[in-house]
């Protein structure tokens, strides 16, 4: 039983101290209650293998004594309104899924994420929060996915996402953003390894055309704005048109784009819809 939880004391049980029965005897007692003290279910979660749910529970505050071996932990479907810095009384080492989805978050602690380093899914999509502070994921250079869809977000703070050295995705669609986060990309809030860029369905007017077209491909490719409110100018029109950048809003509204050439001789207001 002891492998479920690896310990040194445990380890060593077969090795060093082999033949010291009184020690032996004391190690496998401090071992086995140990392992019953971390490997217990907290209620009212369903504990399965090292995954552990507690979605649909109507919690308020994170259970206590969550054990240390989950890898994956689902909050998701609760009342949850804020994340604390002391939200788990343990490091969750071994973690690397967290769902905190269709709670009612509304707070994040800066630093919350301290007791999960090696996250690298981290789902907060439909949750209540109006602005990211800096240092909200402070030390989750390994996280590669982060689902913040469904939230108010209107602003992202300078720094909000520094340190994220390892996200590819990141989904802010469904959110209040006014303005393209060119901070993803650039300077000290960027996000080297972003290839998808989610951010359809916000209330952005102006992509910031020029900046991206200097991204590469790559990146430019995983950007999409379908479902905001875009003024498009001819300049953008033109910029866009021979590029990859915008593709995707091709891809959703390729009649606008027909109608744009015809009428490019003043600003045109276009609210791009999802057509399928
Ligand atoms: C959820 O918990 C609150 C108290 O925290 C209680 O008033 C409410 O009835 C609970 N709802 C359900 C559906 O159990
Ligand atoms: C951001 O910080 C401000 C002030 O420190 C705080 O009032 C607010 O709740 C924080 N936002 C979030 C989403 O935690």
């Amino acid at each position: 039983m002891c492998p479920v939880v690896p310990q040194p004391l445990c380890v060593s049980i077969d090795g060093h101290l082999h033949g010291f029965r009184v020690t032996l005897a004391f190690l496998l007692s401090m071992c086995l209650s140990r392992m019953m003290f971390t490997a217990a279910c907290p209620p009212p979660c369903l504990c399965a293998s090292d995954i552990v749910s507690c979605s649909g529970r109507n919690l308020s505050t994170v259970p206590p004594d969550l054990p240390g071996y989950v890898t994956r932990l689902d909050l998701s479907h609760n009342v949850l309104t804020a994340l604390l810095l002391d939200w788990s009384d343990r490091r969750l080492d071994r973690l690397t899924v967290l769902v905190l989805s269709r709670n009612a978050i509304i707070h994040l602690a800066p630093d919350a994420f301290a007791p999960t380093p090696h996250l690298r899914h981290l789902d907060l999509s439909s949750n209540g929060l109006s602005w990211l502070n800096a240092s909200a994921f402070h030390g989750l250079g390994e996280l590669e996915v982060l689902l913040l869809f469904g939230n108010r977000i209107c602003q992202t703070m300078a720094g909000a996402f520094e340190g994220l050295s390892s996200l590819e995705r990141l989904y802010l669609g469904g959110n209040r953003l006014t303005a393209f986060p060119l901070e993803l990309y650039q300077r000290n809030g960027a996000l080297p390894r972003l290839r998808f860029l989610d951010l359809s369905t916000n209330m952005v007017r102006q992509v910031p055309v020029q900046s991206l077209l200097s991204l590469a491909t790559w990146q430019q490719g995983g950007i999409y704005l379908q479902g905001n409110p875009l003024v498009c100018d001819c300049a953008f029109f033109n910029t866009i048109y021979f590029t990859t950048v915008i593709r995707l809003l091709f891809n959703v509204i390729p009649t606008v784009w027909t109608d744009m050439e015809t009428d490019c001789q003043s600003f045109i207001h276009m609210n791009l819809q999802i057509k399928k």
